[in-house]
């Protein structure tokens, strides 16, 4: 009898027709995920599911899911995953780290080039007929060539963004529990500091770090109100390291000058605030969104499933 996989939501490329040819595949509808009566209604006959990073796998979900034997998630990040709810009952936990790092990387330089010289204000006033004319004072934004990049959490992403950052003649701080190999720091132009000296002293800043108990609301109004007058915040990581209702505050009476933000804390509501503050850039969580990457997450799940079902170590493990 071919194992049942559960596929939270149809995926890009040709990874799910693939697995469809050795597992018995059942595809979710877009934003129902694990609430789709496909899998709701029938969870213990499950043998895998494929997780989106909006599908919450817990305990009592677990607890329906009697065969599951592995847990695909097609993100890098797990937060939405209970590890040790899924360790406890044997249940392999896989993600898709590494091919969404230059992605990922690319968006957070794009949101802080625009946020830094407001390409989405001068966007919507030419849009709506505002353009009348040019002007030294026009649309006046913060410079980035020469700036203090801080960046918190060095990882792979991190290390795409310092070295995007090194292009641009930006000096790197990042700050992370542990500092990485000298050698590497010093290829990357990247000094380790703490998290305080980092918003502190940085013109820019970017959020790299997982979603732990740890970093939950890290970024809160005391660590904002420390940064530099002008300064920018993005962040393509998860959206509950920030305290959103303190960055709306900062960015209505400062220090901060402007955000770019890819994620948000209950996603996909976004804080009225941050939506009328024109100094904000706002997308809806697209930072591994190009075409190959997504592909290739998709095709990463799908080889993790099969590792699992047929009793081989999975490629990407998290441990
Ligand atoms: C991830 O992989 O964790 C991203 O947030 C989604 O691509």
């Amino acid at each position: 009898m071919k194992a049942r996989v559960f596929v939270s939501a149809p995926l890009p490329g040709p990874a799910l027709a693939g697995l469809a040819g050795r597992a018995e595949v059942v595809v979710g509808q877009t934003r129902l995920g694990l609430e789709d009566p496909a899998f709701a209604r029938a969870a213990d006959s499950f043998d895998a599911v494929v997780t989106l990073l909006t599908d919450r796998v817990d305990e009592a979900r677990l607890g329906r899911a009697a065969r599951l034997k592995v847990v695909a998630n097609v993100a890098v990040g797990v937060d939405n995953v209970d590890l040790e709810a899924c360790a406890a009952r044997g249940v392999v936990v896989t993600n898709t780290p590494g091919v969404l790092t230059e992605a990922t990387a690319d968006l957070a330089f794009g949101l802080l080039l625009c946020a830094a010289r407001r390409v989405c204000e001068g966007d919507r006033l030419v849009r709506e007929g505002g353009f009348t004319g040019w002007s030294p004072t026009m649309l006046l934004g913060a410079r980035v060539h020469g700036k203090a990049l801080g960046i918190v959490g060095l990882g792979r992403i991190g290390q795409a963004v310092a070295r995007r950052a090194r292009g641009f003649g930006m000096h790197v701080l990042y700050a992370q529990p542990r500092p990485l190999a000298e050698g590497l720091a010093r290829a990357l132009g990247a000094t380790h500091v703490s998290t305080k000296t980092l918003f502190a002293e940085s013109d820019f800043v970017s959020l790299h770090c997982p979603l732990t108990p740890e970093t939950r609301g890290l970024v809160g109004g005391a660590l904002l109100a420390s940064m530099k007058p002008g300064s920018v915040l993005v962040n393509t990581a998860r959206g509950a390291c920030i305290d959103e209702a303190a960055l709306a505050r900062s960015l209505v009476s400062g220090p901060l000058g402007a955000a770019g933000l890819d994620v948000f804390e209950d996603e996909p509501k976004v804080l009225p605030e941050l939506v009328l503050r024109p100094n904000v850039v706002l997308t809806p969580h697209i930072g591994s969104a190009d075409r190959e990457t997504r592909e290739k997450m998709a095709s990463m799940a799908a080889d993790n499933v099969m590792a699992v079902l047929e009793g081989r170590e999975p490629p990407n493990r998290v441990r």
